[in-house]
């Protein structure tokens, strides 16, 4: 056999280091139990532990028994894509849509990855930190040159390097509610990046996989609610109604041609969504009270835990957070307890080790891009409030009288 010289894009993607680095939690957790009778604290992933709401597993179930086994239809359910129109205009502030403006994907993945794919070999940028499918997948997927534009140390946006890097690219990736940093961007500031964006003939790519997890009644602003062609808006049902293994999400855009190109895309590599499993997709946003019940209970969780994390992070010396107002995550900087002569790779995971020995599982800032590596990220999606607040006990003895800055 020739020696094969497969695809350099495909080759060149990686496994989001999210998974290695829950691969490694699982092999460590088995020496941590044995040695200490006890389990780690999860931190370290986007996963939901609970289960999808009853209303939409009913749906799925009815879809099946009324024979929606069949293929889907190409770009999208009728029903799924007009509840999605609906959805806009109630949730989004962003009435003018038509289904003809909506694809239906695999997940928000499929819908990202579909639309950075229109920018093959071209440029691209985004804020660092930076989601790390993005940086590991999609990019070098679709054989992107992807410029970081690093926020300020507390997330805020250097508008001068965002308009210098403007200049350059094809399209600019913003996520609100953002993964890693919990920060999210008010209306003043999607509407400031976005008028850039098109300023410079650039796509806005927006990544809304957090849009309904959100604190403190904030609003979160849509760049859809903009109504304009170079945006291309990306959502999910994975986080915000515990459906994280359905795989389904969707596409928005004024544009035909994003919709147009996206479906064929599509197309070539899937042939569509499961057919039943749009049915009850459509069902979790149409069936607005079952909706509100069961969301309302998962959010109040998530914001107590949030609460709890940001009462007890501030009280470690050497460590200060600002209150995430989205997603679930906190992106603090650990930078205080690495001592000074630790640079490099090994820096990168200084951190991270030292936590694992005390019995808690983080992310590393390296994975989401060049710039807050002194940072972990702390996921509260799947772990309650006693696991918590164990958490918390063990990174204080894990650092406690060792800061050498802070
Ligand atoms: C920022 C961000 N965008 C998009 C997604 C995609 O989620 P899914 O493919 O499950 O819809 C995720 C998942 O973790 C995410 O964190």
């Amino acid at each position: 056999m020739k020696s094969a010289n497969f695809s350099k894009n495909i080759s060149s993607v990686k496994l989001s280091p999210i998974v290695s680095i829950s691969e490694l939690v699982r092999d460590r957790a088995v020496g941590f139990r044995e040695q200490h009778g006890e389990d780690f604290v999860y931190f370290q992933r986007g996963e939901i532990a609970y289960n999808t709401p009853a209303y939409i597993v009913d749906a799925a179930k009815k879809a099946l028994d009324a024979g929606f086994t069949r293929y889907p239809r190409s770009g999208g359910e009728n029903v799924l894509k007009q509840a999605i129109v609906d959805k806009l205009t109630r949730v989004n502030g962003a009435p003018g849509y038509t289904p003809e403006n909506v694809l239906i994907t695999y997940g928000g993945q499929e819908a990202l990855q579909l639309s950075f794919k229109l920018f093959e070999g071209r440029i691209g940028a985004g804020f660092s930190p930076c989601w790390s499918c993005v940086l590991e997948n999609f990019v070098p997927f679709c054989d992107i040159d992807f410029r970081l534009v690093p926020l300020n140390r507390d997330f805020s946006v250097d508008w001068e390097k965002l308009e210098t890097v403007l200049k350059d690219v094809d399209f600019f990736y913003l996520n609100t509610p953002q993964n890693p940093t919990g920060k999210v961007f008010t209306e003043a500031e999607v509407r400031r990046i976005s008028d850039l964006c098109k300023a410079n003939g650039a796509y806005l790519i927006s990544d809304e996989a957090y849009e309904r997890i959100m604190y403190d009644q904030v609003p979160h602003f849509s760049p859809a609610a903009i109504l304009e062609d170079h945006i291309i808006s990306c959502y999910t049902f994975s986080k915000a109604y515990a459906m994280t293994g359905w795989r389904i999400g969707y596409v928005v855009s004024k544009n035909p041609e994003v919709i147009r190109l996206g479906k064929l895309g599509d197309y070539s590599q899937t042939a569509g969504v499961v057919t039943f499993l749009q049915h009850a997709a459509a069902e979790a946003i149409t069936n607005v009270e079952a909706e509100a019940e069961a969301l309302a209970p998962m959010l109040e969780a998530y914001e107590a835990r949030r609460d709890l994390l940001f009462e007890e992070l501030n009280k470690i010396p050497g460590i200060s957070v600002d209150k995430p107002q989205g997603a679930f995550y906190f992106f603090p900087d650990f930078g205080a307890f690495v001592p000074a002569e630790i640079q490099g790779e090994a820096r990168k995971t200084y951190i991270f080790e030292r936590l694992l020995e005390a019995g808690v599982a983080v992310v590393y800032g390296s994975c989401f891009g060049d710039h807050f590596t002194d940072n972990v990220r702390i996921s509260f999606s799947a772990t309650d409030l006693d696991e918590i607040r164990l958490g918390i006990r063990r990174i204080r003895e894990a650092f406690v009288g060792v800061a050498s800055n802070g």
